[in-house]
C-alpha cells in the first residue's frame, strides 16, 4: 500500500517534470511592445510568471507603470522600456540594451497594434471614404512597426534560441466587413513578413510565427465606436459563439516561447474560437 502511494506520487513528480522542461521559460529574456495593455500585458505577464525574465515595452509610459506595479504586487517584478515601434532606431536601442543584458534576449513578442476602424460593413468603412491619414498611421505601427520590431529582434537575438512572435489577427487571413481596409491589410501583411523572417533566422535557431486573435476584450476597442455592435457580431460568427477571454492566450504565448515549439517556425496560429472556420457577416448594402 505505501509503496503504491509512492510510486503515485513519483509519477505525479515526474509528471510535473516532463510538463516543466518542455514549457520552461526560466530564465528567458522576454520582450513584448504594446506591454502595456491588453493581449501583450496579458502575454508578458503569462511569462513572467512562468519563470521568464519580462520586459514590457509601450509607448504609453502610464499603461506601463501601471502594469508593473499590479504585476510587483503579485509578487513578480518585470521590467519596462518606453518606445514606438514606429521610430527604428529608439526601438533598437531598447532592444540592443536588453540583449546586453545579464539575462540577454531570447524572445520578442511583436504586438503593439492600433485599430483602423470598423470596414465596409459600414459606409463610412468603404473603399471610397478610406481616410488616408489614417491608413498611413495603421500601416506605420502595426506593419512597419512590426517590421522594425522583428529587424531589431534578428539584430540582437544571438544566443541561439530565439523566438519572434507577431501578432496578426483573424482579419488578416480572411475577410471581415467589421474590419477596417488598413488593419486588414497589415495584418496580412504581417503573415508575409513572417514567413520570410522564419525562412531567413531558421539557420540561427530564431523561430518567427504569427498568432491570429479573434475578439478579446482589451482597450484597443476603445478606438472603435462600435465596438459593441462587433461583439455581437464576432460571437455570432465564431464557432465557440463568444468572444476571448485573455487568460485564453496565456498558454499559447508561453508554448511559443518555449522549448516546446522547437519544430514550429513560419505558421500562424488561431486563436479565435473557430472564427477563421466561418464566414465573414455580410455587408449590409
Ligand atoms: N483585441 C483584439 O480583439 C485583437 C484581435 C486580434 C488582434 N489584435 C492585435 O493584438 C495586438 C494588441 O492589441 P490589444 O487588443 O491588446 O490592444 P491594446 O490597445 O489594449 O494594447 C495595445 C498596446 O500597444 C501600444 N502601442 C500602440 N501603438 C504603439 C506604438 N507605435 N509603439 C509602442 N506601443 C504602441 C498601446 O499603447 C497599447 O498599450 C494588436 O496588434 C492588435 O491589432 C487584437
Amino acid at each position: 500500500m505505501s509503496s503504491d502511494v509512492a510510486t503515485e506520487a513519483d509519477q505525479e513528480t515526474r509528471r510535473l517534470q516532463h510538463l516543466g522542461s518542455m514549457f520552461d521559460v526560466r530564465g528567458l529574456g522576454v520582450v513584448v511592445t504594446g506591454g502595456g495593455s491588453g493581449l501583450g500585458l496579458t502575454m508578458g505577464a503569462a511569462l513572467a510568471r512562468a519563470g521568464a525574465s519580462v520586459t514590457l515595452l509601450d509607448r504609453e509610459e502610464d499603461r506601463l507603470a501601471t502594469a508593473q506595479e499590479d504585476l510587483a504586487a503579485d509578487g513578480y517584478a518585470v521590467g519596462t522600456a518606453t518606445a514606438d515601434i514606429t521610430d527604428a532606431d529608439a526601438l533598437d536601442e531598447q532592444f540592443a540594451r536588453l540583449a546586453a543584458s545579464a539575462t540577454g534576449l531570447h524572445v520578442a513578442f511583436a504586438n503593439a497594434g492600433i485599430s483602423a476602424g470598423i470596414g465596409p460593413r459600414l459606409r463610412s468603412g468603404r473603399l471610397t471614404e478610406i481616410d488616408r491619414d489614417r491608413w498611413r498611421s495603421v500601416l506605420d505601427v502595426n506593419l512597419t512597426g512590426a517590421m522594425n520590431t522583428v529587424a531589431s529582434a534578428a539584430r540582437h537575438m544571438t544566443t541561439g534560441y530565439g523566438r519572434i512572435i507577431v501578432t496578426s489577427s483573424v482579419g488578416g487571413i480572411r475577410a471581415d466587413p467589421m474590419v477596417g481596409y488598413a488593419y486588414a491589410a497589415s495584418k496580412a501583411g504581417v503573415v508575409g513578413l513572417v514567413r520570410n523572417a522564419a525562412l531567413e533566422l531558421a539557420h540561427r535557431g530564431i523561430l518567427v510565427n504569427a498568432i491570429a486573435p479573434g475578439l478579446f476584450e482589451t482597450n484597443i476597442r476603445r478606438a472603435n465606436p462600435t465596438a459593441q455592435a462587433m461583439t455581437a457580431d464576432f460571437a455570432r460568427i465564431s464557432a465557440l459563439k463568444r468572444a476571448g477571454r485573455l487568460a485564453e492566450l496565456e498558454g499559447l504565448a508561453v508554448y511559443l516561447a518555449s522549448p516546446a515549439s522547437s519544430y514550429v517556425t513560419g505558421a500562424v496560429l488561431s486563436i479565435d474560437g473557430g472564427a477563421a472556420l466561418t464566414g465573414p457577416n455580410d455587408v449590409e448594402v
